[in-house]
């Protein structure tokens, strides 16, 4: 299956990527990821970005749409894209792009949660730094204080994960990114999930939502 997550920053989309991306097979794609390890490597895409991503703004569509044509084209079989598109000009590149190579999108799924949990779940992330696992620490803390329980690795607090950023981020979301929410109900192709509750249970929603059991690929 080819699906986009949407929904606003921490919503749980990277999360239920990745559990999606173990239980199906299907690859997880998201921009947040590519673009802070291109910041991180200073490559000359992630000194461009750099900026943009701590301010909580948009990356330019330019480098983004560079970085997603390059990604697709080499996914064999299903994925999700986490992050993408994010702008509408952004959703009508990735249909351009999809109709190109005769893969079209199959759903788009809106995760749903209230802005009082979103805060909660930004400032509390954690992540490790080596093999990029997910905590919080209202939610799901380590059982060693800045520790990965999954490789020992040490825990990061994402740079834009502070109160100001956030809310600037939250604003980009209303601004840029909802409108998408239309864009795909015009196209028959929205699936809406509360996205609030255990882990299990969300992930449980989204696959009623899209039909299909872990053994489908
Ligand atoms: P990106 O990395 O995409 O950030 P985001 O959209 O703001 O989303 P987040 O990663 O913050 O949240 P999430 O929904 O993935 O939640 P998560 O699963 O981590 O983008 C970062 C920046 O890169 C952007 O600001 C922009 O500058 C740039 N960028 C990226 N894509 C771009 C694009 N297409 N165009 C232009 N620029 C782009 O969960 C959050 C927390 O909640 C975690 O701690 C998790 O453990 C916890 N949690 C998750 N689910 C639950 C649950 N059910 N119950 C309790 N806790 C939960």
């Amino acid at each position: 299956m080819r699906l986009v997550l949407l929904g606003a920053p921490g919503s749980g989309k990277g999360t239920q990527a990745k559990i999606l991306q173990s239980l199906l097979g299907w690859v997880q794609i998201s921009t947040g990821d590519l673009l802070r390890a291109a910041v991180k490597a200073e490559t000359p895409l992630g000194v461009k970005a750099k900026a943009a991503m701590d301010a909580g703004e948009l990356v330019s569509d330019e480098i983004v749409l560079g970085l997603m044509e390059e990604k697709i084209g080499e996914t064999k079989g299903g994925f999700i894209l986490d992050g993408f598109p994010r702008n509408i000009a952004q959703a009508e590149a990735l249909e351009k792009m999809l109709e190109a190579i005769d893969k079209p999108l199959d759903e788009a799924v809106l995760m749903d949660v209230d802005f009082d949990v979103l805060l909660k779940r930004l400032t509390g992330r954690r992540s490790c730094k080596d093999c990029g696992s997910l905590y919080n620490i209202y939610f799901s803390p380590t059982e060693k204080e800045d520790v990965c329980d999954n490789c020992g690795g040490e825990l990061m607090h994402r740079k834009d994960d502070n109160e100001e950023t956030i809310g600037n981020r939250l604003n980009v979301y209303r601004d840029q990114t909802s409108p998408l929410i239309d864009f795909y109900k015009e196209r028959n192709k929205l699936t809406k999930v509360d996205a609030v509750g255990e882990l299990e249970d969300v992930t449980k929603r989204m696959m009623e939502a899209l039909r299909v059991s872990d053994l489908d690929d």
